[in-house]
């Protein structure tokens, strides 16, 4: 249970905490391999108490077997302190508030000596010396300082999560690593501890399902990481590692994340101790629910409902490609689309100039028409177009001719590589990743009308045979069923030959062959046994990503003018089904900022 220096300080953390203590300081040396001292002012041990402190299988939690089920303090084994002082120096000293002085007991090794009066402070300290000195083998297996010491604050840092209110501090070699004094508000504690960007992205999560309460934050989408370490999971003050509810927290940003990147959390669940059972596991890392469904539908549902009415949108950054070592808060500064935005101006300002009046781009010269920069106007009514003009040189293949008055409000919406839309809004601009946005607005159509069961699908006046290979076949036949749900029906024809009867609408410009083998190669990548619901999902995904537009697919105006009209069909445009941002955002004062206009 003592594997290294971090347990020891979460376990005597663990005893502050249930003392009732509302400040505690920990100071290590070494990254705790030569000594940890954990001091706090709660309850305090009398003197009589000190050697069954000590002693294995003496708790003062725990009266009857009855208390087993119902467990309302972090420790309950009376194991902890025994099996520190069995393998370290171990210096015990306390006083309860209600005592003239306190009490101090040593242990080496497993060996109490006597108890010595002592002039301390109310509370408890305890001072573990060379850790693993008689243990030599464990000894050995300590890694170096900076890991060890990397534990410690991980320690540290869960604890003080569970507990906003407790004044922690933690220094190392004498220098203050962290000192967090007590707040009501849990997101003050992340930023002092992950910092401020991180703690403004979190969004509230408050839910009350009968007698589960479940509170705390969950970071927009804008901020992930390579792995699920960043989700801290708390039950009813305890740290928890729980595989169904990361499970649920996967599930509820789904389609907002890349895959490869884990939402971070900060979540604390309240529920009675009784419906709990925290005796399964060595370190009380994990629990068993008695009722594990119901919490799960509770987080899910809750986080699901929360980001409908929460605007995710990405601020003028994009999340980075995953780092290698998975580790860092990716929130870029400057980004590929920022800098592709940049060079779009600064190309576009080269080739224009002012004039007495209105700014002109003008007409390129022929080289520079064949250049794939070309900028096609798609403004709205409102903007101060030549339509005609404009019309003309999109049919020509030559761009048009913009002019910016003054008195009129700019062009709305711009496409730009073929890929981006450039939107004024109100308080700055949006760059718009067409098939992204297509995408997702394809995707949830979709998946509302499977689930409603009202797909438009054709049914084919000759049935097509399509020619798979064997596995193929196979694969396509036997997930037939699910292939109905989104309009395509398909039947054995014999051999690795099927027939395809019907055919979603969605899909009229594809072959039947050509979708089939995609869909085919999807049910492979799935692996065994697919979740009917995750395969239909992929499906689903895979549908809308070949039936939306592509990225380089030039747009009318009118096609740019209907895509972003459809815009408030999808209830998550920020995203593409894949998670990757639909659009960022470029605010005016960001603008002004990086211009050093303010
Ligand atoms: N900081 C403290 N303040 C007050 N009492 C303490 C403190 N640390 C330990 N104790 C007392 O010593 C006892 C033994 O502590 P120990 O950590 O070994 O066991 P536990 O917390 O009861 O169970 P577990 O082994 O699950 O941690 C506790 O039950 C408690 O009565
Ligand atoms: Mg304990």
């Amino acid at each position: 249970m003592i594997e290294r220096p971090a347990s020891v300080v979460k376990e005597l953390l663990e005893n502050s905490l249930d003392a009732g203590a509302t400040r505690v300081e920990v100071a290590v040396e070494k990254g705790g391999a030569e000594s940890i001292r954990i001091t706090d002012n709660g309850c305090g041990i009398a003197a009589e108490q000190l050697s069954l402190a000590v002693a294995s299988h003496a708790t003062s939690k725990i009266v009857d077997a009855d208390d087993l089920f119902r467990v309302e303090t972090l420790g309950f084994r009376g194991e902890a302190l025994a099996s520190i002082a069995e393998v370290s120096r171990l210096v015990l000293k306390s006083r309860p508030a209600d005592c003239e002085s306190g009490a101090e007991l040593e242990v080496v090794g497993g060996r109490a000596e006597p108890i010595r009066p002592v002039g301390c402070p109310p509370g408890t300290s305890v001072e573990v010396r060379q850790l693993f000195f008689n243990t030599p083998v464990r000894q050995k297996f300590l890694r170096t300082t900076q890991t060890e010491m990397g534990h410690v604050t991980e320690a540290v840092t869960r604890l003080a999560l569970g507990c906003p209110g407790v004044h922690f501090s933690l220094s190392h070699g004498g220098r203050l690593v962290h000192d967090l004094p007590p707040v009501d508000d849990l997101r003050q504690r992340v930023a002092i501890l992950f910092g401020e960007p991180l703690a403004e992205s979190l969004i509230k999560i408050d839910s009350l399902d009968n007698d589960i309460r479940l509170q705390g934050y969950v970071a927009n989408p804008t901020h992930s990481r390579g792995n699920n370490r960043m989700q801290y999971l708390y039950l009813n003050g305890r740290y928890i590692r729980d595989r169904s509810l990361q499970h649920a927290l996967g599930e509820a940003y789904r389609g907002l994340l890349l895959t490869g990147r884990y939402p971070i959390c900060f979540l604390l669940l309240e529920l009675s101790p009784a419906q709990v059972d925290v005796n399964v596991h060595p370190t009380k890392l994990e629990v068993r629910f008695q009722d594990g469904g119901r919490i799960y539908s509770q987080l899910l549902g809750s986080l699901r409902s929360k980001f409908l009415t929460t605007d995710l949108v990405a601020r003028g950054s994009v999340p980075q490609q995953p780092a290698t070592d998975g580790d860092q808060d990716e929130v870029a500064r400057s980004t590929p689309a920022t800098s592709e935005l940049f060079d779009w101006a600064k190309r576009q300002l080269g080739s224009s100039h002012r004039q007495d009046g209105p700014l002109v781009f003008e007409k390129p010269t022929s080289e520079e028409a064949g250049d794939p920069l070309r900028l096609h106007s798609v403004s709205l009514p409102t903007a101060s177009v030549d339509r005609e003009v404009a019309d003309r040189g999109v049919a020509a293949g030559s761009p048009p001719i913009l002019r910016a008055d003054p008195a009129l409000p700019p062009p709305r919406a711009l496409q730009i590589h073929n890929r981006y839309l450039v939107v004024e809004i109100e308080d700055g601009l949006e760059v718009i990743d067409q098939h992204a946005l297509h995408e997702r607005i394809l995707y949830e159509t979709l998946r509302e009308k499977v689930l409603a069961g009202v797909l438009e699908s054709q049914r084919l006046l000759v049935p097509e045979p399509v020619d798979l290979a064997a596995d193929e076949a196979a694969a396509v036949l036997e997930q037939s069923e699910l292939f109905r749900r989104l309009g395509l029906e398909v039947e054995p024809f014999g051999g690795e030959t099927v027939l395809v009867s019907a055919y979603p609408a969605m899909l009229a410009n594809f072959s039947p062959g050509e979708v089939l083998h995609s869909l085919a190669e999807q049910l492979q990548t799935e692996g065994k046994s697919p979740e009917p619901r995750d395969l239909l999902d992929e499906l689903m995904h895979m549908i809308a990503c070949k039936a939306a537009i592509k990225f380089g697919d030039r747009l009318t105006p009118e096609e740019v003018e209907s895509l972003l009209a459809q815009r408030h069909l999808a209830q998550d445009h920020q995203h593409c089904p894949h998670g990757r941002p639909t659009a960022l955002v470029f605010t005016r004062e960001q603008l002004d900022r990086q211009f050093k206009r303010i």
